[in-house]
C-alpha cells in the first residue's frame, strides 16, 4: 500500500506537491472513483488516472544515489555471498546498480529500475561526466598528467580526453592525489589509466555523476533522487 500522492510523484508525472493539488481539485481517480483525500492509499494493480491520463504502472520508477562503502560488490547477487549494493537499499522493488564501482572503490552510485536511464548512463560513450578522486602511489609527473588528459591506450583503445587536476602530493609517503573527470565507463578505467603510466591507485572514490554529489551522504548512506534530478540526468544524456 502506498499513499496516492507518492505513487503519482514516483511515476514521474509531477512532484508530490503538485499531485496533492491535483488530488484536492478532484482530478485524480482510482479505479474510476474520484479521490480527494490526501491520505488515501493505493495498491499495485490499482488503475490511477490523473487529469484524465492513466498512470502507467510500469513507470513506477525508483532512483537512489548511494555513497558506496568499501567491501560491497556492485551487482544484484553475488555468487560468493558477499554483501551487494542492493542489500544496502531498503526497498522491495527490484532495482539494480547503474554501472560498476570496484569492491574497494567508494562513492556515488545510482541504483534504479528505470532501464532506459540506466542504458543511457551505461553506454560506453555516455556523455555524463563522472568525477573521481584517486590516491596514487608515487609522485605523478606533469608529463604523465598531460598524457592522462589527452588519453592513454588501455586494452588497445585510447581513452577520451579527460579533465585531470593534481590536488596534492605527499613527498614523505610518496603519494599523489588527483581529480579526474571522464565520461566513459570502461571496466577499471581509472586504475588502468594510471597502471599504463606505471602508477598504482591505492584509494579511489567517485565524487560526482553529472551534477549529483555526495553531500550529506556518509559511506553506506543513500537518498532518493528528486524528479528534477532525474530529469537533469536524462537531459545530460540526450542533449550534449
Ligand atoms: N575506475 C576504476 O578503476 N574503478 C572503479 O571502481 C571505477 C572507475
Amino acid at each position: 500500500m502506498e499513499r496516492i500522492q507518492k505513487r503519482i510523484s514516483s511515476s514521474g508525472y509531477c512532484s508530490r506537491r503538485k499531485a496533492e493539488e491535483l488530488i484536492k481539485k478532484g482530478l485524480v481517480e482510482v479505479n474510476g472513483e474520484v479521490v480527494t483525500k490526501l491520505g488515501s492509499t493505493v495498491k499495485p494493480g490499482d488503475i490511477i488516472t490523473v487529469e484524465g491520463n492513466i498512470l502507467d504502472n510500469s513507470k513506477s520508477y525508483e532512483y537512489y544515489l548511494l555513497n558506496k562503502p568499501k567491501g560491497v560488490v556492485t551487482t544484484t547477487n553475488d555468487e560468493k555471498g558477499r554483501k551487494t549494493v542492493v542489500d544496502l537499499i531498503d526497498t522491495s522493488t527490484r532495482i539494480y546498480p547503474v554501472g560498476r564501482l570496484d569492491y574497494d572503490t567508494t562513492g556515488a552510485l545510482i541504483l534504479t529500475n528505470d532501464g532506459e536511464l540506466a542504458n543511457l548512463l551505461m553506454k560506453p560513450d555516455s556523455l555524463v561526466d563522472k568525477t573521481y578522486i584517486a590516491k596514487v602511489k608515487g609522485i605523478v609527473q606533469i608529463p604523465d598528467i598531460q598524457k592522462l588528459r589527452n588519453g592513454v591506450v588501455i586494452d588497445g583503445v585510447k581513452t577520451r580526453k579527460a579533465k585531470v587536476k593534481l590536488k596534492s602530493i605527499d613527498k614523505k609517503k610518496e603519494t599523489s592525489i588527483l581529480e579526474l573527470t571522464i565520461h566513459e565507463g570502461k571496466n577499471h578505467q581509472i586504475k588502468k589509466m594510471f597502471e599504463v603510466l606505471g602508477y598504482k591507485v591505492i584509494k579511489l572514490r567517485r565524487e560526482r555523476i553529472g551534477e549529483l554529489n555526495l553531500k550529506g551522504l556518509l559511506p553506506g548512506e543513500y537518498r532518493k533522487l528528486s524528479i528534477k534530478e532525474v530529469k537533469i540526468l536524462y537531459s545530460l544524456c540526450k542533449n550534449k
